[in-house]
């Protein structure tokens, strides 16, 4: 039975979709923002350490089980550490549905800004442009807002329908080159500009009087988000990896890939930001600002090229969007055909539709019907958007993060995770001892350290 599985064509094919799935809107739209608000510098130095010592070695762990097991995230934790585990698997499927529902929503605003530069770009951009009122109008608007995200969510459908093969592999073969090519592009227009070295600075310079405690653990929870960590999304495409293909050589590259990106991210984003005097004070508030407000118009007025680069940006957000959310989909998709032994086409198809349901309240919860707008679940944190997405980044992704590390570091025999990570061969940097102790000691207990300030400190990391 094993052996029908359907397994990527190669490692690299593997490697550029679990990238998809870690770059995305936490790389472009989460990341520069928390860096802008924690001033930089020391920020991304902790923000590294806790990629290095916290999210590569559960990155492993997840592959680990996937591979070893070649079943999705709930059956892969019941056959690798017990079967009380298996429900550490469907909290990582409910979480992915949930992520999924109103990620949609901001990956539908980025089509949006795709069509509007576009029409910018050819047809000249408005003298008097009111970007903030553009996106509240954007925002306010049911109407739009359930098109957008519909049409984001048909995409992400229509990729995971066709399987790991024919859908996820080959779709991140075409996006991720272009994401690579687009971001590149930036980078190079960016750096000639008068701010770029102000950004630089502001980004590699550590600064640690302003650095406090909450920021250290902000820095682990977007660890988490970003390399799509803590609900089983790479349990799941590692369960699509042959077995004698190295699974810490492919967790390195990730790694390494995602964060790269999230660098060059914020250095572009940044460099514009500081070339225009007084910007930087207005780039507070909420990532929404700085993504959809200060750049599109930034890109028309001081961007060597922006006619160009403006679009080019915006389907860079988009397909690194869609490489996500195909990710979040396939972990729900997966779970229905393991463990509910449907066909692929229909638990596509009813997956997307309930999930669309509730992306459908997350897109009108920003002005369009004022009862979803104020729903309050969570303290302070009113709309049904910004309740689902405190849910996940506090509670389901460090949850989840904490239970599958500790499941593998201390219930998983250390003879399986040493086989998987090992045997298949491992590159010199390599240390399973270390690997184990991160597993064991230092990753629960920084997660538990999030959870802990979440549920006695009244801490919000989303
Ligand atoms: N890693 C994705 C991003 O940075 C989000 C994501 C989270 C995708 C969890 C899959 C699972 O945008």
């Amino acid at each position: 039975m094993k052996d029908l599985r359907e397994n990527w064509s190669s490692n690299f094919g593997f490697v550029l979709a679990a990238t998809g799935s870690a770059i995305g809107l936490g790389n472009l739209w989460k990341f520069p923002f928390i860096t802008w608000k924690n001033d930089g510098g020391a920020f991304v130095l902790i923000y590294l350490v806790c990629i290095i010592a916290v999210g590569l070695p559960i990155m492993m762990a997840e592959l680990l089980v996937g591979r070893k097991t070649q079943k999705s995230a709930v059956g892969a934790m019941r056959e690798a550490v017990g079967p009380a585990w298996g429900w550490v698997g469907t909290w990582g499927v409910m979480a992915g549905f949930v992520i999924l529902s109103y990620y949609a929503v901001v990956a539908g605003w980025s089509l949006f800004y795709l069509f509007q530069t576009l029409n910018w770009s050819f047809f000249g951009f408005p003298a008097q442009a009111n970007m903030g009122g553009l996106f509240e109008g954007l925002a306010a608007n049911g109407l739009l807002q359930t098109i957008l995200s519909g049409a984001f969510m048909l995409l992400t459908v229509a990729v995971v329908f066709f399987g790991v093969h024919g859908g996820i592999e080959k779709t991140a073969r075409l996006c991720l080159p272009a994401l690579f090519g687009i971001l590149l592009l930036l980078l190079f227009s960016s750096l000639t500009m008068e701010g770029s070295g102000e950004a630089l600075n502001f980004i590699f310079r550590p600064n640690f009087s302003e650095l406090d405690t909450v920021a250290i653990l902000e820095a682990l929870g977007h660890a988490f988000f970003t390399l799509s960590l803590g609900m089983g999304t790479m349990i799941v495409y590692g369960s699509y990896v042959a077995r004698e293909r190295s699974l810490v050589n492919a967790a390195g590259s990730i790694v390494l890939l995602d964060t790269v990106i999230a660098l060059i991210a914020t250095i572009i984003m940044f460099s514009v930001i500081f070339t225009v005097p007084g910007m930087s004070e207005q780039v507070d508030g909420s990532p929404v600002g700085m993504l959809f407000i200060s750049l599109p118009q930034l890109f028309y007025e001081v961007v060597p090229g922006g006619v160009v680069l403006a679009p080019a940006f915006y389907l860079l957000v988009a397909l690194a969007a869609l490489t996500s959310t195909i990710s979040l989909l396939e972990v729900v998709v997966s779970y229905f055909i393991d463990q509910k032994k449907m066909e692929r086409s229909r638990a596509t198809l009813l997956s997307g539709a309930c999930i669309y349901m509730f992306t459908f309240l997350s897109g009108l919860s920003f002005g369009a019907f004022p009862w979803l707008s104020n729903f309050e679940l969570f303290d302070g944190k009113a709309g049904f958007f910004a309740t689902m997405d405190h849910f996940a980044s506090n509670w389901a992704l460090p949850l989840g993060g904490l239970l599958i590390t500790v499941g593998v570091g201390w219930f998983m025999p250390s003879k399986d995770t040493e086989a998987e990570l090992v045997e298949s061969g491992s590159p010199g940097w390599f240390n399973y001892k270390a690997w184990l102790f991160a597993v064991r000691f230092i990753a629960p207990a920084a997660v538990a350290a999030i959870l802990v300030a979440v549920i006695f400190f009244g801490k919000d990391f989303s």
